[in-house]
C-alpha cells in the first residue's frame, strides 16, 4: 500500500478554516492516500511545527494568519510571487528542500477568469481596478492586477499610509487615494473590496452605484457570500463576482503540488463549503 501522504494547514486560530473541507473532497473524490489536516500553531510553536516539515512528516501544506510573513523566513528559497508579496500560504518539501509561494493573486484571478469570462477584455484592463483595502489580501490582488495587464491599479485605503506604501512598492500602474475621494465614484473597469467591511452582512467601503454600470464588482469577503457592496451592485445593474472562489482556487496549486494531480473547483465543492456557512 502507497505510504499516506500528509498535508497540513497551520494559523492561530485555525478552527474556522474551510481548507480541510475542500482538500478532503478534492483527496476522496481522486481515492487519493492522503491527508489534509489543520493544526492550531501558536507563533511560538512555529519553528518547532517547521522542524516537523522538514523530519518527513508532511509533503506541505498551507499557512493562513497570523504566520505568512515569518513563514517566508523559514523555508529554504521561495518564488518571485512571494519574494514581491513578501508572505507564502504554500509550502512543499521537494527533496530536502522546503519552498514556499504564494497563491492568494492567483487564486483571485482563477476566480474571475471561471465566474466572469472575459473580465480583462481591453476595454476593462484600460479603464483600470479600484482595489479597496491594503491588507495582505489588497497586496496579492494589486499584484495579479498588475501582472494581468490592467492599466491603472487605485488602491484606496482607511489609512493612506498603507495604501501609499503598496502603490510605492509595486510601481508601475499602481497609485493611491483616500477612501473619501473613492467614495466619489470614478471610470472604474473594476472594484475589488479587499477591506474587512461587508463580514457579517454589515458595512460597505464606497457605494458603487457612483461607478459606471459596466463596472464588474467582486468583493473578497466571502461570508455572507452576497455582501452589501455587492448587493448594491447588483441593484445598480452591475456585473458581480463572489469570494468564494478566491478561497477554493488559491487551494489548487498547493494540492497539486502534494498530490500530484490538479483539482477542479466544481460547484458541488461551493455548494460544499456554502452548506458550512449557513
Ligand atoms: P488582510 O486580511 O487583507 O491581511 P488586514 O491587514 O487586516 O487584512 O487589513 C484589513 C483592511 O480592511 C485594511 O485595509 C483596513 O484599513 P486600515 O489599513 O485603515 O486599517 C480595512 N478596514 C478594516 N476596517 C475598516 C473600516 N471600518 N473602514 C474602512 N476600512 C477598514
Amino acid at each position: 500500500m502507497a505510504e499516506t501522504k500528509r498535508a497540513f494547514v497551520i494559523g492561530h486560530p485555525i478552527s474556522h478554516s474551510r481548507s480541510p473541507l475542500v482538500h478532503g473532497m478534492w483527496l476522496q473524490h481522486h481515492a487519493l492516500e492522503g491527508t489534509y489536516i489543520a493544526h492550531d500553531v501558536s507563533p511560538e510553536n512555529l519553528l518547532a511545527f517547521f522542524n516537523r516539515i522538514r523530519a518527513g512528516e508532511f509533503v506541505g501544506g498551507n499557512i493562513t494568519l497570523p504566520h505568512k510573513e515569518t513563514a517566508l523566513e523559514l523555508v529554504d528559497e521561495v518564488d518571485d510571487t512571494a519574494r514581491r508579496l513578501g508572505a507564502i500560504n504554500t509550502v512543499w518539501m521537494e527533496g530536502d528542500r522546503l519552498l514556499g509561494t504564494n497563491t492568494d493573486g492567483e487564486g483571485f484571478l482563477a476566480n474571475l477568469d471561471d465566474r466572469h469570462p472575459g473580465w480583462d477584455a481591453p476595454a476593462r484592463l484600460r479603464a483600470g481596478a479600484l482595489v479597496l483595502g491594503a491588507g495582505g489580501a489588497s497586496r496579492a490582488i494589486v499584484m495579479g492586477l498588475a501582472d494581468r495587464g490592467f492599466q491603472r491599479v487605485t488602491v484606496a485605503n482607511r489609512t493612506v499610509a498603507r495604501g501609499e506604501a503598496i502603490a510605492e512598492e509595486f510601481g508601475g500602474p499602481c497609485d493611491t487615494i483616500s477612501i473619501d475621494e473613492a467614495s466619489k465614484g470614478g471610470d472604474y473597469g473594476l472594484i475589488v473590496n479587499t477591506t474587512s467591511l461587508g463580514m457579517g452582512g454589515e458595512g460597505m467601503p464606497i457605494d458603487p452605484a457612483l461607478f459606471p454600470r459596466s463596472t464588474l464588482v467582486t468583493d473578497a469577503v466571502y461570508t455572507p457570500l452576497m455582501t452589501p457592496l455587492l448587493l448594491a451592485a447588483k441593484a445598480a445593474g452591475q456585473p458581480t463576482v463572489d469570494g468564494l472562489g478566491m478561497l477554493l482556487y488559491q487551494a489548487v496549486p498547493g494540492f497539486e503540488r502534494w498530490f500530484g494531480i490538479r483539482p477542479t473547483v466544481t460547484n458541488r465543492i461551493r455548494e460544499t463549503v456554502l452548506a458550512t456557512m449557513k
